[in-house]
């Protein structure tokens, strides 16, 4: 099986509300995120990622209803265990959802979920979006404890939090890829194993070090090289960089 790509375009919504989050009337609102979807396809993506936030910092609702009306791949909606999004998530039917912690003060996502430390409301969600047919897959830490937790919780995949390794160094680098790796190989073949956070195109081949992945979910590099590339080229590269993994 190929490694796929899921493309994260919260980004783009980021750029249109740093200036029309204060003018939501505004005769031209850009950049478009259907546009960046259709241009992210044409480049290869596999799906596409979007987290609608609770303060809807950058995707917004209506985002989600108009993707939802036109992708021809799965829409992977990145959503916190409450509630309010679990009916948002009812309502739009994405092909899957992906649980993450929010914190209202961090600049994007910073630890994997405590699945261990929410685990009724976790498991709760998990259900109840499964008998909606939607995967449901939890962000976690490449931690052993929350593997095993997610597999009790009865999730369909786990997306590993490349996060610690990205930021990494040298034998510090190389110690968080051995927990993905372990991490990995504990949930499979009983979960899919996905992973993503902070995978660049100079980091993105460490990660392929890593058995049993499925899927890569990919935002701010991607987003940060379109800006000189445009968006169809970026994810064509990295989609040339995933082709080399093998299971
Ligand atoms: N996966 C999850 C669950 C995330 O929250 C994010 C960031 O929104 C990503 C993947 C993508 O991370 P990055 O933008 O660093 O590639």
């Amino acid at each position: 099986m190929p490694l796929l790509l899921g493309v994260n375009i919260d980004h783009v919504a980021t750029l249109r509300q740093a200036r029309y989050a204060l003018s939501p009337d505004a005769p031209l609102i850009e950049p478009c995120v259907i546009e960046a979807a259709r241009a992210a396809i044409a480049g290869g993506a596999d799906s596409i990622t979007i987290h609608v936030r609770s303060d809807r910092r950058h995707m917004l609702d209506a985002d989600a209803v108009k993707l939802r009306e036109m992708l021809n791949v799965p829409l992977n909606l990145e959503m916190a265990v409450t509630d309010e999004m679990a009916g948002l998530a009812l309502k739009w039917k994405p092909e899957f959802v992906c649980l993450v912690p929010e914190n209202r003060l961090e600049i994007t996502t910073e630890g994997g979920l405590n699945v261990l430390g929410n685990f009724d409301k976790t498991r709760m969600t998990i259900a109840k979006l499964q008998d909606a047919g939607i995967r449901v897959s939890i962000f976690i830490d490449p931690d052993l404890t929350q593997v095993e937790a997610a597999g009790e919780a009865c999730a369909d995949m786990i997306e590993l939090h490349t996060g610690s390794f990205a930021n990494a160094v040298g034998d510090a680098q190389e110690a968080e890829l051995s927990r993905l790796i372990e991490a990995a190989k504990m949930a499979h073949p009983s979960m899919q194993v996905n992973a993503g956070h902070g995978i660049h195109y100079q980091n993105v081949a460490s990660i392929l070090r890593i058995p049993h992945l499925a899927e890569l979910n990919i935002g701010h590099s991607i987003i940060s090289r379109a800006v000189f590339t445009g968006l169809t080229p970026a994810v064509k590269e990295m989609k040339e960089l995933l082709a080399a993994y093998s299971a």
